[in-house]
């Protein structure tokens, strides 16, 4: 085994939390300390986006069906549109002297290691360009002018992550948190794109070396120690039938000829705890470049869907349940198979992610109407279920539940009090309709490359957005839970070596809202400024 695999996997195996102990963290937290949330560039040109808040009449049903839905025009309203219904602010929240703000994507902690960057190749609208998108103000700014012959490929959108945002309260497990997050942020986008009548590509092949060139990243003078990025991802938005192929070479010569210019402000912290096995297993996890396989242009629409909303409407009011009502009603069971339905790999919100799904969801049902309470397994990809079934505990029935969906029932009884336990004994794992741990396929994978954690852990990430979304138009809510034991979740369901790991978990309830909390309008604040 190869010395970064080794690496990744020690560092999975030192971040567990376990029963006895969590992963190594900050001893104390100075919430006065906390790093700044929006990252700001001085000393660029700045680019107001047209007023955030428009609304689309595309229903969320729609969705389902992206080839229906009309095609807005390559506008600069319609660019920002899409960052704002991806990373943009949806509310502020207050309670007594705090204020803090949400977003359309989630992050654990409300932590937001996440950046993201527009990249233009020229259109009337938008000079060619790199441009960071600060979410809090839903203005652009301009890091890199191309000179004028910029290769046409469309727009880009660039993922990066700022470690130590995540790290400062989560300690050495935050490099998990901030894959998952990025995991989140793909979903975000595709949401977003999908409701404008756009689509997005994963530009998968390229390195994480030319996506830091193309962004500006490795201008390390440009960041102050400790502060800077690690590339993740580019996107492609697709608008109308656009098939140039995507010339990442050309792109990369407009960086590096184009002009630069900014600084990224401080976040502010001061960096108490310094944790170097981040940047260790950041290291030994980068990626290459590789081949990738093409994407199926067709998917499968999930199961028939009651909700009546509109697609911006269901995405700016996604939040997370603080807490659940224990006494709920049970939900009913087309809610139930349609959120499950709707994370199937031949869904529509997977249509970018070309890769064999390598992630099944283990299920502790406690409120679904018709369901005895339980454990069942959603197989993902039936050809796991040989290697599942040798996998996990002997007495596990593996009985099929339904004809339209890979569930199977595991195990009979009551496991409300084992899934709080196993989330850090949250109660939002057991006061819900129902939670789950996303098992990987993991050492099979981990035996490939390094780099395939990350991927693996975005595909969670991917998976738990589409349960926020779909969680709110059926009438529920969600809320992702990264605090989890890990190896007592692995216990139970029998595991006995690392070819499973469960990397994510999450939970779908009614949520109860605390009256204290006051709920504040996303952009209020622009027309004050
Ligand atoms: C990867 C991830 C892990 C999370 N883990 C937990 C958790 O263990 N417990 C919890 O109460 N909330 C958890 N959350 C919810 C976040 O705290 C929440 O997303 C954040 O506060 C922002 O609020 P919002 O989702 O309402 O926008 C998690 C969210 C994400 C994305």
């Amino acid at each position: 085994m190869n010395t970064a695999i080794t690496t990744v996997l020690t560092y999975h195996n030192r971040t567990k939390h376990r029963l006895e102990r969590y992963a190594k963290g900050p001893e104390s937290i100075d919430w006065e300390d906390q790093p700044d949330q929006f990252r700001r560039f001085s000393g660029c040109e700045l680019l107001t986006l047209p007023k955030p808040g428009a609304e689309l009449a595309v229903l969320f049903s729609a969705l389902d069906q992206p080839e229906t839905i009309a095609e807005q025009p390559l506008t600069l309203a319609n660019m920002g549109l899409l960052l704002e219904l991806a990373f943009g602010l949806s509310a502020w929240k207050q309670f007594g002297p705090s204020r803090w703000a949400l977003r359309c994507n989630p992050s654990s902690g409300n932590l937001h290691p996440t950046e993201a960057y527009l990249i233009s190749t020229g259109h009337e609208a938008l000079k060619a360009g790199v441009y960071h998108y600060v979410s809090h103000d839903h203005t652009l700014e301009q890091r890199c002018q191309f000179s004028d012959n910029a290769p046409e490929s469309s727009l880009v959108i660039g993922l990066s992550s700022v470690h130590w945002r995540e790290a400062w309260k989560y300690g050495e497990r935050a490099f998990r948190y901030c894959q998952h997050d990025l995991g989140h942020a793909i979903g975000a986008l595709r949401y977003a794109a999908v409701t404008l009548g756009w689509s997005i590509e994963l530009i998968a092949e390229t390195s994480d070396d030319d996506i830091a060139q193309l962004l500006g990243l490795n201008r390390t003078a440009d960041f102050k120690a400790l502060e800077g990025e690690s590339p993740d991802l580019l996107c492609r938005i697709k608008v109308g039938l656009d098939n140039t192929d995507f010339d990442m070479k050309s792109l990369i010569e407009a960086s590096q000829a184009g002009v630069w210019s900014g600084k990224a402000d401080s976040l502010r912290a001061y960096h108490l705890y310094k944790w170097p096995v981040i940047d260790d297993v950041s290291l030994a996890a980068s990626k290459p470049s590789t081949k990738e396989p093409l994407c199926q242009a067709l998917s499968v629409p999930p199961l028939a869907i009651a909700c009546t909303q509109t697609a911006t409407s269901i995405i700016r009011q996604r939040r997370s349940a603080q807490q659940f009502d224990g006494k709920m009603a049970l939900m009913p069971q087309a809610d139930f198979y349609r959120i499950l339905s709707a994370v199937m790999p031949t869904a529509p919100a997977f249509q970018a992610w070309c890769w064999p799904a390598k992630v099944h969801l283990f299920i502790f049902v406690h409120r679904v109407e018709g369901l005895e309470s339980g454990v069942y397994a959603l197989l993902r990809n039936n050809e796991a279920i040989d290697k599942l079934k040798a996998g996990t505990l002997d007495e596990f029935l593996w009985q099929r539940v339904v004809e339209d969906l890979p569930l199977y029932l595991l195990y009979r009884g009551d496991c409300r009090q084992f899934a709080k336990t196993v989330s850090c004994h949250q109660p939002i794992a057991s006061d819900s309709a129902f939670s789950l741990g996303m098992v990987a396929e993991f050492s099979e994978t981990m035996a490939e490359a390094a780099w395939l954690y990350r991927r693996l852990f975005w595909e969670t990430g991917l998976i738990g957005q589409v349960l926020y979304l779909e969680a709110e138009a059926a009438g529920y809510r969600g809320t992702g839970i990264g605090c989890y034991f890990d190896d007592s979740v692995h216990e139970l369901l029998g595991f006995k070596d690392e070819q499973f790991q469960s990397l994510y978990h999450f939970t779908i309830g009614k949520p109860l809202e605390d009256k204290r909390i006051e709920t504040l309008p996303a952009y209020e604040h622009l027309d004050i400024l």
